[in-house]
């Protein structure tokens, strides 16, 4: 049975940055989260069409941060190192992964046709497409079976996981290697960080979850690395072939203990989850009551979420800062706070507060911010000041 354990309400499309004169037309849905007893997988209730977020005007490039561009090439390079013929990326966004192989043996499929240009401006073969069974025979019909698939922050946003995975079972040669790695179910459940689930999120993986679904399609996890991006990450490497190291059962094991595949599970963290929204609000109204000046650093997806589900507009905050040149100059989804360019020196100094909406890069933000003098706040793993 499928349950619906969480309510964000009305959201807008996350990445929906407005020119200010297109407010009127915004389009909102409902956000609620569900949970599959027979699969364990959580996913959204109500999936947006993808046409609507995946266009030519898609704003969340993946070399945007320092971290994810070292982070793609440690993997690539350890990719290099297995010599591939061939292999191909599925939402292959600007190329942060895929620049770092030679264009005759990688592929690219990005569906957002401003990343694919980029791609393929660079000699990437790139397909302009949305990833599925009769793209894969496409590709086949040119390149052959392929070496390795990787796909980073891509396959959850993909609501049929069968359909996806045979795709992939197709195209994979016998003893090729699947790699993908996704935002993990368990960090969002310990950092109570609900903001990883809006309109393109349509899955938070759990490992469990994802050998179910993975199974029945004949692929099988062989191993898994977590990782620090994104909030916390699994990294799975997947192959035709089952068979696995201790980290696939350490990992799986590890959730079970924590009661991953119960309905429970989920609705303490739906209590967990209102709780933070009133501390966080709690908090904005005491330093707004002390005059304190307060921000936003970086425009999120995640922060779409948040702000709409707490109604944190300029009633709060007087601008979000982000480096992203197509959301400056235009107003966040739903809120309509308005998003500018940071300022090249730093932090204005009249700022007391920040709100990091791009918590998952704090390190990489205090090291930057260094002279700034006020304080950040976070709601991860709960609402403080650091
Ligand atoms: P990110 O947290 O990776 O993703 P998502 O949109 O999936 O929630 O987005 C990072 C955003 O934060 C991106 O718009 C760039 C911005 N940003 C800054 O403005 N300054 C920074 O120093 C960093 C690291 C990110």
């Amino acid at each position: 049975m499928v349950v619906n354990f969480l309510n964000l309400g009305k959201q807008p499309l996350a990445n929906n940055f407005l020119e200010i004169d297109k407010v009127k037309d915004e389009f909102f849905y409902d956000l609620e989260v569900c949970f599959d007893e027979d699969t364990s997988l959580v996913s959204l209730t109500n999936n947006v069409q993808k046409e609507l977020m995946f266009t030519e005007g898609y704003v969340y490039h993946s070399s945007g941060s320092k971290t994810m561009v070292n982070h793609f090439s440690d993997i690539a390079t350890k990719i290099i190192k297995k010599e591939p013929k061939k292999i191909l990326e599925i939402g292959s966004n600007d190329g942060a992964f895929i620049k770092n192989f030679k264009q005759e043996i990688a592929v690219a499929v990005e569906p957002c046709s401003n990343f694919a240009k980029i791609t393929q401006d660079f000699g990437y073969d790139t397909y302009n497409k949305f990833w599925n069974t009769s793209l894969a025979s496409e590709i086949e019909s040119k390149h052959g079976k392929v070496d390795v698939i990787f796909a980073a922050n891509c396959i959850c946003h993909i609501p049929d996981l069968d359909e996806t995975f045979r795709a992939v079972h197709y195209l994979l040669k016998d003893e090729g290697t699947f790699i993908f790695e996704d935002p993990s179910l368990l960090s969002m459940l310990f950092n109570t960080s609900y903001d990883q689930i809006y309109d393109e999120h349509a899955h938070i993986f759990s490992v469990y979850a994802l050998k179910n679904i993975l199974e029945r399609n004949n692929l099988f996890i062989n191993r898994v690395e977590k990782l620090k991006v994104h909030g916390g990450s699994n990294r799975l490497f997947v192959s035709k072939s089952p068979g696995c190291d201790n980290s696939v059962d350490d990992c799986i094991s590890n959730e079970l203990s924590l009661r991953i595949n119960k309905l429970e599970t989920y609705l303490v963290f739906a209590n967990k989850v209102e709780e933070s929204k009133n501390n966080l609000v709690k908090l904005l109204v005491e330093l707004k009551n002390a005059n304190h000046k307060i921000i936003g650093y970086g425009a999120t997806s995640k922060s779409t979420t948040i702000y709409n589900y707490c109604r944190i507009g300029t009633n709060f905050l007087h601008y979000i800062t982000d480096t992203t040149l197509d959301k400056q100059g235009k107003l966040s989804p739903g809120m309509h706070i308005p998003v500018v360019a940071p300022n090249k020196d730093g932090i204005d100094t009249k700022v007391d507060n920040v709100f990091l909406g791009a918590w998952n890069y704090t390190d990489e933000i205090v090291a930057k911010e260094k002279y700034f003098s006020g304080k950040f706040i976070t709601h991860v793993p709960y609402v403080r000041i650091i």
